[in-house]
């Protein structure tokens, strides 16, 4: 189904990236699909289809689950923009820590995801701690309402995309292409977490990431809105037992099989 293809030193290029093409990040183009639009609600924005005739490819999974990394290697691979879309929940969280307020603070956080002008390349964003703060945010009805129309239009463009999260084939992109559910046990998605922090020079312990993993897991699980779910035409891929060269070329494979 999908033709342009790169080669895999390509895709290691980008990693880092949260996104794939340039795109302006001050807010002031409002035709960007990461600007606002007036009334964004859940479940009420237009999904794509029908007019789209873009690829849509939907990634979701757990924490530390390799869905990130092999976003950004699919979307390389066959020339889409890629949107990882926890890099908002945590963009929500940073601006609310910021400005000195508390990340369970409704109110403020609900205000925080409606003004939010992402910066991606700030390193912050990708802190251990700003990942709990991003579920807690995540877990707000008002912060979900707020994200969900930039997501779609992120999805929407012309061309497509890959977006990865924890609810882009339940709620974001129903109408994806393909969907992959990506997994792999606590244990194995801790270690990862530990040596990908050990190496920007985090000193985490094993045991304390495993914790957060299980705790992250469990609150985006139960939460009452868009709770980490595989969509029922989802793929799953467990990557426990994956490298990433291994775990991106079973996703290939599944992508061009549907
Ligand atoms: O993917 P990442 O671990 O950076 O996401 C941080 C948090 O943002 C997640 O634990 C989850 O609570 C939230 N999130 C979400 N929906 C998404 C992406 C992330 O609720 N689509």
């Amino acid at each position: 189904m999908i033709r342009r293809t790169n080669s895999f030193d390509e895709h290691i290029s980008i990693v880092g990236l949260a996104t794939t093409r340039p795109i302006r990040l001050d807010g002031t183009n409002d035709s960007h699909p990461l600007s606002h639009s007036p009334s964004p609600s859940i479940g009420g924005g237009a999904p794509c289809r029908p007019g789209n005739i873009g690829v849509i490819i939907a990634i979701d999974g757990p924490a530390a689950s390799g869905k990130g990394t092999l976003g950004r290697l699919i979307a390389a691979h066959y020339g889409l923009p890629h949107l990882d879309t926890g890099l908002l929940y945590r963009a929500v969280a940073l601006s609310l820590l910021d400005a000195g307020e508390r990340p369970d603070d409704i109110a403020a956080a609900t205000a925080a995801a409606q003004a939010l002008v992402p910066d991606f390349a700030d390193a912050r964003l990708r802190d251990r701690q700003l990942g709990e703060a991003a579920s807690i945010v995540a877990a707000m009805p008002g912060v979900r309402a707020a994200l969900v129309d930039m997501q779609r239009r992120f999805a929407c463009q012309p061309e497509g995309a890959v977006l990865d999260g924890r609810d882009i084939g339940t709620v974001i992109c129903p109408e994806a292409d393909a969907k992959l559910f990506v997994t792999a046990t606590p244990e194995e998605r801790a270690r990862r977490r530990v040596a990908e922090l050990r190496a920007r020079g985090e000193n985490v312990d094993l045991d304390a990431m495993l914790d957060d993993i299980r705790k992250r897991d469990e609150r985006d699980g139960s939460r009452t809105i868009a709770p980490l779910r595989r969509a029922p035409d989802a793929r799953l891929l467990d990557t426990t037992e994956l490298d990433i060269e291994a775990a991106f070329r079973a996703a290939l494979r599944i992508i061009e099989s549907v």
